[in-house]
């Protein structure tokens, strides 16, 4: 596949917000501004995508995806699955939406699949079933709410693009996700360059970014009232010793993951640091790119999970590892220091518990950028399937409950200090298709049999019905 066909793979992505009820936002706005709670509007939802969920990979007059290819080739995902099936949100959203509904949550975060609406690429016909299945869809979340029926349109929240940072770094450069492009070290893949076509890929989708905010805030925004913003993968990286160079280096690290995308789009260029190291390998931004940009984002997305300690390479030696090289930025990636790991070690590698990394994240993210308002697009907690497990000790997910927990409180630590937070939504509604480790791991706040797809509300299930219940106004209300 050509690297300029990833202007095709844009995909807006909804966060939908049909539930938040007029009535729940009754209150008394003063003492909330001193109360420990979330703001009165706060969204809490689960998230979703529509690989890892829909399946009827062929309905329908479905066209076939990048991942839909990728799966079917021999050896690609650990447990040789796919998402053909998924877990059949495409056939089953109705009864779904009814599992969102008893957990109280008011918005809802999907995706949409370009095959399905475009089957042929952009230059084929638009399918209407595909279209119809997304409006049947969005009208049931609806009826869960008639309060809705006040809001100008119905999806509130628009995104272009989900983790455009793990796209490229694994599609490019380690070659570990469709399109598998990748050279030398960097992994095992048939052609590419892992030292080039990540930053060419990422400044088109910068630029597809701009493109489809242009057109959003050109032709739509004003009718439809909504926003539109994009979401990254955001790790946050823990300075390995307080040195001047490990200190400059966790700096390096986000610049040259989160701040790649981020800068471009909210300042209008690559960071200095960036363009420092990587010289003419960085694609420059002509001046009409550089007008389009100025449109911005109205909110930044941030899927957060784990942290990882950051140690320089430029003036100490590093062993080999993950950002060591010149294109990465010079700087080593661990999860360990002294032989041990930043916070509890979970049963999926690269997961580690250290919550005060989503309190750091969301602080960097306000200093860096002001008060643009963010959202938690993603967090959760995976588990390696254990076939032993009986189904009672799989649905007593007390750790998922303890990680969402601190991390909610950690969240609402940075909100208190000031940090503009909208939002929160878990990964995930259901276990799901876990792309490389196909169903080995599971994310579900409902246990999926995928046998026979029955869905089984999980401790953390009840938890998290419990905690929004909590921190809504309603509560506040009648606890005043
Ligand atoms: C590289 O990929 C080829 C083809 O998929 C495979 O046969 C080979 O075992 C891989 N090598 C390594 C070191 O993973
Ligand atoms: C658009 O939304 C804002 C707040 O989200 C609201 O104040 C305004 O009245 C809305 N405008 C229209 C035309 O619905
Ligand atoms: C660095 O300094 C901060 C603030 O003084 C301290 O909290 C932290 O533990 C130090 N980190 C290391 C790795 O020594
Ligand atoms: C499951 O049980 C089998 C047989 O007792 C054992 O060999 C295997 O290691 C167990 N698997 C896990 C993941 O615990
Ligand atoms: C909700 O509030 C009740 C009463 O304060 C408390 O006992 C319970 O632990 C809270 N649950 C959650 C999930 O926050
Ligand atoms: C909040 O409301 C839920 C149900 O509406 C109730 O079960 C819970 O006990 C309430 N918590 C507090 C702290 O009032």
């Amino acid at each position: 596949m050509e690297i300029s066909s990833i202007h095709k793979a844009l995909f807006l992505e909804i966060l939908l917000s049909p539930l938040l009820a007029s009535g729940h936002l009754k209150t008394l706005k003063e003492s909330l501004d001193t109360s420990p709670l979330l703001p009165s509007n706060f969204l809490f939802g689960t998230a979703s995508s529509f690989y890892q969920f829909e399946g009827a990979f062929i309905s329908d007059g479905k066209g076939l995806n990048n991942w839909d290819v990728y799966t079917h080739k021999p050896g690609t995902i650990i447990d040789g699955s796919n998402g053909d099936v998924a877990v059949g949100h495409y056939h089953r959203y109705l009864e779904d939406i009814d599992l969102m509904d008893s957990l109280g949550v008011n918005s809802y975060r999907f995706s949409i699949s370009w095959a399905r609406i475009l089957p042929k690429g952009r230059f084929g016909d638009v399918n209407l079933a595909g279209i119809d299945y997304y409006n049947k869809l969005i009208d049931a979340l609806l009826l869960k709410d008639i309060c809705f029926k006040s809001f100008d349109d119905r999806v509130k929240y628009w995104v272009t693009f989900n983790e455009p940072n793990i796209l490229v770094i694994a599609g490019y450069r380690s070659g570990e996700y469709p399109p598998s492009r990748c050279s030398g070290w960097f992994g095992n893949c048939t052609s590419g360059d892992s030292e080039k076509e990540p930053f060419v890929a990422a400044h088109n989708i910068i630029l597809s970014h701009a493109s489809a905010v242009d057109i959003y805030r050109t032709k739509y925004q004003k009718e439809q009232n909504g926003s539109i913003g994009i979401v990254v993968h955001a790790v946050w990286y823990e300075p390995i010793s307080n040195s001047t160079a490990d200190l400059l280096a966790a700096e390096k690290a986000q610049s040259f993951f989160m701040n790649w995308f981020l800068d471009p789009i909210i300042f209008g260029k690559y960071h200095v640091e960036m363009k420092k190291i990587l010289g003419p390998t960085l694609p420059e931004f002509s001046s009409s790119d550089r007008e389009k940009l100025k449109k911005g984002l109205d909110f930044i997305g941030i899927n957060h999970y784990t942290s990882f300690y950051v140690q320089d390479c430029i003036f100490s030696e590093c062993e080999a590892g993950r950002g060591v090289s010149k294109t990465e930025g010079f700087y080593l990636q661990t999860s360990q220091k002294d032989g041990l790991p930043i916070g509890e070690s979970t049963t999926v590698d690269w997961l580690c518990l250290y919550p005060q990394g989503m309190e750091k994240i969301v602080t960097y993210k306000k200093e860096r950028y002001g008060d643009i308002p963010m959202f938690i697009t993603e967090n959760g907690f995976g588990e390696k399937d254990n076939p032993n497990s009986t189904i009672e000790t799989c649905l007593k997910d007390v750790k998922r409950l303890e990680y969402m927990s601190s991390h909610l409180d950690a969240l609402v630590t940075a909100v208190r200090k000031g940090a503009d937070v909208r939002g929160y939504f878990a990964w995930s509604l259901l276990d799901n298709f876990e792309w490389k480790d196909g169903y080995t791991i599971r994310f579900g706040l409902h246990h999926v049999d995928y046998a026979t797809l029955r869905r089984t509300p999980r401790l953390s299930a009840t938890w998290y019905k419990q905690y929004i219940a909590n921190h809504t106004t309603q509560n506040l209300s009648a606890s005043e």
